[in-house]
C-alpha cells in the first residue's frame, strides 16, 4: 500500500467554479444528431421526434451547457437552411463528414431540445463559407425581439420569444488544414475582430470565444493564440482550447500523462493570452472555454471518418470507451476543475455516438460508455469554490511526463450545503493508497455522505448493448474521518468520489 497526503485550508481558494465547465457538445456529424438525439419513430421518441431515452441519460450525466452545430461542421452550414418549415428544407452537401445533411433538426429544434434537459445552448458562427454578414443576421434572427424581417422570421417560425443565446464561438479550428476555408492567423484575427463587433451591436449581452489552436501540437501553436488575440482582444471575452488525448504506447501509466499535458497546455495558454494583455497595458483577462476535449484514439482511421457515397448519418468515429479511458477523463475533468481561475467552460466532445458518453442504437436501446460515470458524477457534485489542493504523494516517471504524483485530485467545497467533495485518482496500478485529506478550517463533526468508487480490474473493459453495466461506480466502505482528517483506501487504477459534509 502506498500513503498519501492531500491538504486544502478554506482560506485557500483557486476559484469558485463555474458550471459551465460540465458542457458538452452536439455537432451534425455522423450519428450525433440523426438517431442520436433526434429520431423520430423510435419507439421512445417524443412529439417533437427527440428521444427519451438519450434525454433521460442526458440529465443524467448533467452538462450545464452544450455547443451547438459543429465543430468542422460549423465551416460549411447556412443556418437559414436549418430555419422553417421542415418540407421546405434543402438537403445539402456537407464537406466536413462528406454526408448529406438533411437539414430536419436545425436551430430552433436545438433550442426546443436543450429546453426540455435544461441546458444553455452555445452557438457557432460559420466564419469559414461566410462571414460577419452571416453571423449578425443569425445573431439577430435568434435573439432579437421583434419589428425586423429576420426577428419576425423566427416569430412566424413559431418562436415568439428571442432565444436569447448567451455564449456564441467565432468559428472553429480556423487553422486547421482541414478546416472548410481555413484562415491564416492574421485573416481570421480581423474577421474575428469585425464579426464580434457587428455581434455585439446587435446584442451587447453576448459573451464571444475566438478559436485558439485546434490542438497543442499544430505548429502554429503560441503564434496563432498570440497573433489571433493581437487582433481580436477588445472584442472576445474567450480563447477556445481542443484536445483529443491518445493512448499511442498503450501503457496506462503513459496514458495518464495526457492528465498533467493538459495542465501545461491550460497554462501556457493563459501565459501566452496575459502576455498579449500585458503588450497592450490591459487588465482585462481572457478566459478559457475548453470547448472540445475528450479520449479518441480508436476510431481514426480513414474509415472512421469518412464513409462513401455521401450517406445519411453514417457511423463516425464511434468510439467504444474502456475503463482505463474513464480513468483518464476523470483526470482530465480534476485539472479542468484545479484551473478553474481561468478555465470557465468546458465541452466534453460529443454527447451522443460520435465520441460519447451516450451510445444508441437506431430503433434500439441507449447506454452509458465507462466515461459517463465520472463526468456525471464530477457535474453532479461539482459545486461550489475549488480549494488549492496539496499533494504529499510519490510519483513515477513516464516518457509523456517526467514526474506523475500516483495521486491526482481536485477538492471542491460548497458553501451553501455545506459540502466537500474530493476527486481522487490513484494511478498507482498496483498498489492501494491509503489517502489522508485535511480539511483545515472547513468545519468540525464530519460525516461522509457519499464514497463512490468506479474501479475495474480489467482496464479494458467496455459497456456495450447487450452488457451495459460492465463498469459501473460502486460503493468504498473504506473511508472514515479522524477530526479533520478524512481517511480512504483507494483501490489501484481507481476514480473515486468522496462527499463529506461537517455538522458544525
Ligand atoms: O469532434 C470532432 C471534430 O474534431 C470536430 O468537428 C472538430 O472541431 C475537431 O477536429
Amino acid at each position: 500500500m502506498i500513503a498519501s497526503r492531500l491538504i486544502v485550508d478554506s482560506d485557500f481558494a483557486i476559484s469558485d467554479l463555474d458550471r459551465r465547465v460540465f458542457g458538452s457538445f452536439v455537432e451534425h456529424m455522423g450519428r450525433c444528431v440523426y438517431t442520436g438525439i433526434y429520431e423520430p419513430g423510435h419507439p421512445t421518441a417524443d412529439e417533437n421526434g427527440f428521444r427519451r431515452d438519450v434525454m433521460e441519460l442526458t440529465r443524467e450525466l448533467g452538462p450545464t451547457i452544450i455547443r451547438y452545430p459543429g465543430g468542422n461542421f460549423m465551416s460549411g452550414y447556412n443556418w437559414e437552411d436549418g430555419v422553417g418549415p421542415k418540407e421546405d428544407r434543402p438537403v445539402r452537401l456537407d464537406l466536413a463528414w462528406f454526408s448529406k445533411e438533411t437539414n430536419q433538426f436545425g436551430t430552433n429544434e436545438f433550442m426546443d431540445w436543450c429546453k426540455k434537459v435544461d441546458i444553455e445552448p452555445m452557438f457557432g458562427v460559420n466564419l469559414g463559407t461566410r462571414g460577419p454578414d452571416e453571423a449578425r443576421h443569425f445573431l439577430e434572427y435568434c435573439n432579437h425581439p421583434g419589428g425586423t424581417a429576420l426577428s419576425d422570421q423566427r416569430r412566424a417560425h413559431g418562436y415568439e420569444q428571442p432565444h436569447d443565446i448567451k455564449f456564441w464561438c467565432l468559428g472553429n479550428e480556423m487553422d486547421g488544414p482541414w478546416q472548410i476555408c481555413r484562415k491564416t492567423a492574421d485573416e481570421y484575427g480581423r474577421i474575428a475582430q469585425e464579426t464580434g463587433k457587428l455581434m455585439r451591436m446587435v446584442d451587447p449581452t453576448i459573451q464571444l470565444s475566438a478559436c485558439g489552436s485546434s490542438m497543442w501540437d499544430m505548429p502554429t501553436y503560441g503564434t496563432w493564440e498570440d497573433t489571433v488575440l493581437d487582433h481580436c482582444f477588445e472584442q472576445v471575452d474567450f480563447l477556445s482550447l481542443h484536445s483529443y488525448f491518445m493512448n499511442p504506447h498503450d501503457s496506462t501509466e503513459e496514458y495518464f500523462g495526457n492528465i498533467e499535458l493538459t495542465d501545461n497546455f491550460i497554462k501556457q495558454t493563459v501565459a501566452i493570452a496575459d502576455a498579449v494583455a500585458a503588450r497592450k497595458r490591459s487588465a482585462k483577462r481572457i478566459m478559457l472555454s475548453f470547448d472540445e476535449w475528450n479520449v479518441w484514439y480508436k476510431a481514426r482511421s480513414i474509415e472512421d471518418l469518412r464513409k462513401p457515397g455521401w450517406p445519411v448519418a453514417p457511423r463516425l468515429i464511434e468510439e467504444v470507451y474502456n475503463y482505463e479511458d474513464a480513468l483518464v477523463v476523470g483526470g482530465a475533468l480534476i485539472t479542468l476543475m484545479n484551473n478553474s481561475d481561468r478555465v470557465k467552460v468546458a465541452c466534453l466532445a460529443q454527447l451522443v455516438n460520435v465520441i460519447g458518453p451516450i451510445m444508441t442504437e437506431p430503433g434500439g436501446p441507449a447506454w452509458r460508455q465507462t466515461i459517463f460515470y465520472p463526468f456525471s458524477q464530477a457535474s453532479r457534485f461539482g459545486h461550489g469554490r475549488v480549494l488549492r489542493p496539496v499533494i504529499d504523494s510519490p510519483s513515477y516517471q513516464a516518457k509523456t511526463f517526467d514526474e506523475i504524483p500516483y495521486l491526482c485530485a481536485s477538492v471542491v467545497d460548497d458553501e451553501a450545503s455545506g459540502r466537500t467533495t474530493i476527486f481522487a485518482l490513484n494511478r498507482h496500478l498496483e498498489e492501494d493508497m491509503e489517502l489522508k485529506v485535511e480539511l483545515r478550517g472547513l468545519g468540525t463533526d464530519r460525516v461522509v455522505e457519499e464514497a463512490i468508487e468506479l474501479f475495474n480490474s480489467n482496464m479494458k473493459a467496455i459497456n456495450t448493448k447487450d452488457t451495459p453495466n460492465a463498469v459501473a461506480p460502486t460503493y468504498n466502505a473504506d473511508v472514515r474521518i479522524e477530526g479533520e482528517t478524512l481517511i480512504a483506501k483507494l483501490k489501484p487504477g481507481s476514480w473515486n468520489v468522496l462527499v463529506t459534509r461537517a455538522t458544525k
